[in-house]
Order: C-alpha cells, then structure tokens, then sequence
C-alpha cells in the first residue's frame, strides 16, 4: 500500500483556449483557420458549462484544479479590460471554491490576443509591459480568491514550437528570434513575481504562492557514450533547468510547477550542435508503450526529473501529468505508475505537494486538434456530453483516501 500525505493536492487541470471554445480574439483562432488546421471552434463548451464540469471534478474527490485565464478575453483590444470577462472568471473560481476546490491559476497559457501578436508579440520588447499590465488587472480582480499562480505555462515549449520549429503561430524557424522570445518570457516572470506580491500585500492579503508550469522530460542516453551524455547534460541545462534555474537566482519562485509527459530518448548522430541538441533514438532501442501521439510512456523518468528538482529546496507540484489514449486501461496504467514514482521521490526527500492529472476534460490538443483523448472525462463533441471514465474513478478513490491501490 502507497500512502501520500494527508494535505497532499489531488486534482486536474485544463487551460482556457483547449476547453471553453470561441475564445475568437485569440491569436490561435485567426491561425488554425488560416493554416488549415482543425478549428477550436465550440472547444468543450466548458466557457457555458464550467458548473457542470466543476460539480464532476468534486464528486471524483478533487480538491484543486488547475485553470487558466485566457488574456484575448480579458484584453480583447490593447488597453482595453473587458468587466464582463474579469466577472466570468471570479465566477469560475467561486465555482471551484463553491465545492472546497483549490483553485490553482496560469495567467498565460500558449494562446495571445490577436493585437498583441500583430504588433509584435514576444518578440517585441513591448511585450514585458503588456503582460505585467494585464496580470496587474487579473490578479486584482481575482486576489481576493486565489492562492497559487502560475505565471506563464512551459516556456520552453511555446519559444520551441512557435519560433524553432515553427509548428505553431507563427510559425517562425529562427534561433535569433527564439532567444528573444526566451528573455521576453523569463524577464516577464522575474517582473510579474514581484509585482503579485505587491497586490497581495496592498491588499493586507497573506502571501500567494507563485511559480511557472515548467515542461520537464527524462533524457535518456541510449547507448549511455560521451556524445549522448553530453547531449543529455546540455538538454537538461538548456530545455528543462535554465529558466529554473534562473528564477532561482531572482528569487521568484515559491514552489516548482512540473509537467511531465515522456523521455527523450538521446542518441546523437554527430557532434554538431544541433544534432546533440535534437537527436533521438530512432531504432526502436529500447522499446516501450506509447500514447496515441507516440510519446514514450516512461513512468520511472518523473522519478528521476523530481530528483533532479531536490537541489531547488522547494515544494514541488505535479501541474500536468497525463496520457492521451483511446485505451482507458492504458490510462489507470500510466496514472497508477506516475503516482508511484512519485511517492518514490518523495521517500528520497523530494517534497511534492500535489498532482494535478490531464486533464479534466478530453480538449483541444493545439494543432493535433481533438484527436487525443487525455481527459478522465470523456467529450462527446456532436453532443458535448460528458461522461466520467473508469480510470477517473480509480483515480477519484486515490484523491479521496491518499492511498494508491494495486
Ligand atoms: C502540455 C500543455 C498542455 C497540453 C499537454 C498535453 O505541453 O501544457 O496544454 O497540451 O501538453
């Protein structure tokens, strides 16, 4: 028998633009029509039914819940804070409060409004201002009711996919612009963390607890020679602890937020640096279970990154954690062996302080569309009903009782 802690912050997470449809200013929305991807379109309605989803979310025993607010609705024009918008989400998180859940809340979650990306978006220097304007207005509006923040979800996967490889708005392939994109991340970070302590504290409010959701993979060497272990450390340094590490250093983090999903499998064909920093094993070596968009499902890698986080000296919360899979057995699986793993790290002095699976709600996986399936809820999208899985049960009971079965 595996027993977490007592106070321990068992829950699920969404962000707005995959879940409550029609977030129509949002940079993503003029993209996915344009590039011809599969459109967003109503999402999972969530925007009309939170209530409902809520009301799931407490009968599976969840006591937190991870959400974000999407900025094109808040500032649908620059300079422009829509009152209805801000109504809608102290709403929400009265909603969640309403049912004893913790309300744990992203303020910037891959999607931009439009204006904001025409003029430049983060590769303008004008973009620190206008995040730190727009989190000034969200967290006044929302301080009152709201404990845990996350500034800016995965860093490293929104410069990576937008501005490396190109695969999301807009679609840039460019190093220079990527580095840019970087520091105009992790400065708005280094800035936004100060600045919400001071809300709180102008509000005779005790201090929230803020951090990042920082996307974290287990790099793996395949055959464990000098060029993969160098290209391990370097992807470790530069994809999953610089930006940690810098926060560190500016003292603007008061736990770490991790998502994690799968390994990198390291096998580096040169020493040229974009193979040490891309390569992977591509001859099946060592094989093992995937997800339905062929992520390695590698349980033992969340052991080994919690780890790796010891040295932060800080709580730790699982933000995401979660499998996309037409195979609900496959998903209790994944779910039941992540969970062990990190009941493991802890018993080696990692203080984890909570797990939020995802997602609540099968959503709208970016440019993958609604093909993969990772919530505990399934969506039925001609219908948009809403029906509990059996793993959301298993799951429902680890919430409830600390205790993970077999
Ligand atoms: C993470 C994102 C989240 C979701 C999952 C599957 O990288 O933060 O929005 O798409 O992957």
């Amino acid at each position: 028998m595996i027993q977490f802690p007592p106070n321990f912050l068992w829950g699920a997470a969404t962000s707005a633009y995959q879940v409550e449809g029609h977030n129509v200013n949002a940079d993503w929305w003029s993209w996915e029509k344009q590039a011809g991807k599969e459109n967003s379109g109503a999402a999972c309605r969530h925007y009309e039914l939170y209530q409902q989803d809520f009301d799931l979310a407490q009968n599976l025993n969840h006591h937190a819940h991870r959400l974000s607010i999407e900025w094109s609705r808040i500032e649908p024009k620059e300079g422009e804070f829509s009152q209805p918008e801000l109504k809608h989400y102290i709403d929400v998180i009265g909603a969640l409060r309403a049912r004893h859940i913790e309300p744990m809340v992203t303020l910037h979650h891959f999607t931009n409004p439009l204006w904001f990306s025409a003029s430049g978006g983060w590769e303008d220097r004008r973009c620190v201002g206008r995040f730190l304007r727009y989190c000034d207005v969200v967290v006044r509006a929302l301080a009152k009711h709201v404990r845990y923040w996350m500034t800016i979800n995965e860093p490293t996967v929104y410069f990576s996919h937008a501005y490396i490889y190109g695969v999301w708005p807009p679609q840039a392939k460019s190093y220079l612009k990527a580095k840019a994109v970087h520091d105009h991340l992790a400065l708005a970070h280094i800035k936004a963390y100060p600045l919400i302590n001071k809300i709180y504290k102008e509000s005779n409010l005790p201090k929230p607890f803020i951090s990042i959701s920082q996307h974290i993979q287990a790099m793996v060497p395949c055959a464990p020679h000098l060029r993969n272990r160098l290209a391990v450390s370097l992807r470790d340094k530069w994809f999953n602890f610089e930006l940690l590490d810098q926060f560190m250093r500016h003292k603007t983090m008061d736990f770490i937020g991790v998502n994690y999903y799968s390994r990198q499998l390291v096998d580096v064909g040169s020493w040229w640096i974009g193979h040490l920093l891309m390569d992977v094993c591509s001859k099946n070596h060592d094989p093992v279970k995937k997800n339905s968009l062929g992520w390695d499902i590698y349980p033992q890698g969340l052991y080994q990154v919690l780890l790796k986080l010891k040295k932060y000296n800080l709580p730790v919360i699982i933000t995401e954690n979660g499998i996309c899979t037409p195979d609900d057995n496959l998903r209790w699986e994944y779910l039941y062996n992540h969970l062990k793993n990190v009941h493991l790290a802890m018993q080696e002095g990692v203080h984890v302080t909570g797990y939020l699976y995802w997602s609540l709600l099968d959503n709208f996986e970016w440019d993958k569309g609604f093909g993969p399936r990772f919530g505990l809820v399934d969506i039925d999208y001609r219908t948009y009903k809403r029906t509990v899985r059996e793993s959301a049960r298993k799951f429902a009971q680890v919430c409830k009782t600390g205790i993970l079965e077999a």
